[in-house]
């Protein structure tokens, strides 16, 4: 991929060196991200869907269903059985009031999703944290700030208003678990849906599962053992979720912690953009 000097500005603050033939000076792993990409004005860097002039009708009250549950795994509580056909709007409504689980007794925002609401790629992480609870919004601490550095290495930003250079991001976890605990198997399963729906809304190009948790959200039912499969082992490859295709990378948080992993993070970041090229849509 050629880059300009803006991207190898934004390799070096991820840390990752970019090679040349000329270039021969080891990586500056350490690096972190100086800037994010929030909105000067520092408002939420969300680009709403466009609004219907005609007024929404009140929703009726739905039956509720559980969706079917893994052997040893605790059946979960009832979730709307609607959830496949609701809009942005009604989705998020619904997830601001999601009681399905334990979770929502110590969150004190939910964190619904970031960015353009018709973006070609979808960026899945794990659940929020700590500054996402107290924001409602995901990525917004230090991983976020190496997340939207890798974005902004390949053009990208979370608060573009073109769908060409916009992401969506969101969560498996719609809420914290307490303490950054991983998230429980049950907690996984209930907020299923609601991450299924919004890829389904937002029809992406791309998907770029980070982590272990979105890559076992995402992939469980193409490949029953992923749950067993080290997260290297998925790299590199082409996955499919709901018909849309899925490059596995590292969580930025691991990538604060292991930072000679980043370069690998890059290959991934470009396997995904390559895989834009080859639909026509960079
Ligand atoms: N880690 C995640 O996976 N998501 C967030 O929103 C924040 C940290």
């Amino acid at each position: 991929m050629e880059l300009d000097a803006r991207q190898r500005a934004m390799l070096e603050e991820m840390g990752i060196r970019v090679w040349t033939p000329m270039a021969s000076a080891p990586a500056d792993e350490t690096a972190l991200a100086k800037s994010s990409l929030r909105p000067s004005d520092g408002s939420r860097a969300r680009v709403a869907a466009p609004s219907s002039p005609v007024e929404r009708p009140v929703r009726a009250p739905v039956p509720m269903a559980a969706p079917a549950v893994p052997v040893g795994v605790t059946a979960p509580r009832a979730l709307p059985t609607d959830i496949a056909a609701m809009d942005w709007d009604d989705l998020e409504a619904v997830v601001a009031g999601c009681q399905a689980c334990g979770l929502c007794k110590s969150r004190k925002n939910t964190v619904f999703g970031v960015g353009h609401r018709q973006a070609r790629w979808l960026i899945v992480g794990e659940a929020p944290g700590e500054n996402e609870d107290l924001q409602g919004e995901p990525f917004v601490g230090q991983a976020g700030k190496l997340l939207d550095n890798m974005l902004k290495a390949l053009g990208l930003a979370r608060g573009a208003d073109d769908a060409a250079r916009a992401v969506y991001i969101a969560n498996v976890l719609k809420c914290r678990p307490p303490g950054n605990r991983n998230p429980a198997p049950e907690e996984v399963l209930q907020c299923e849906p609601y991450l299924r729906r919004q890829v389904a809304l937002l029809q992406p190009r791309i998907i770029l599962a980070m982590g272990r948790f979105a890559v076992q959200s995402l992939l469980q039912h193409s490949l029953p053992d992923v749950a067993t499969m080290p997260l290297g082992r998925l790299r590199g490859q082409v996955h499919s979720y709901e018909g849309v295709p899925v490059v596995v990378s590292y969580h930025p948080a691991y990538l604060l912690r292991t930072p000679q992993d980043k370069a690998k993070a890059w290959d991934d970041l470009c396997l995904a953009q390559s895989l834009m090229f080859d639909a026509g849509t960079s």
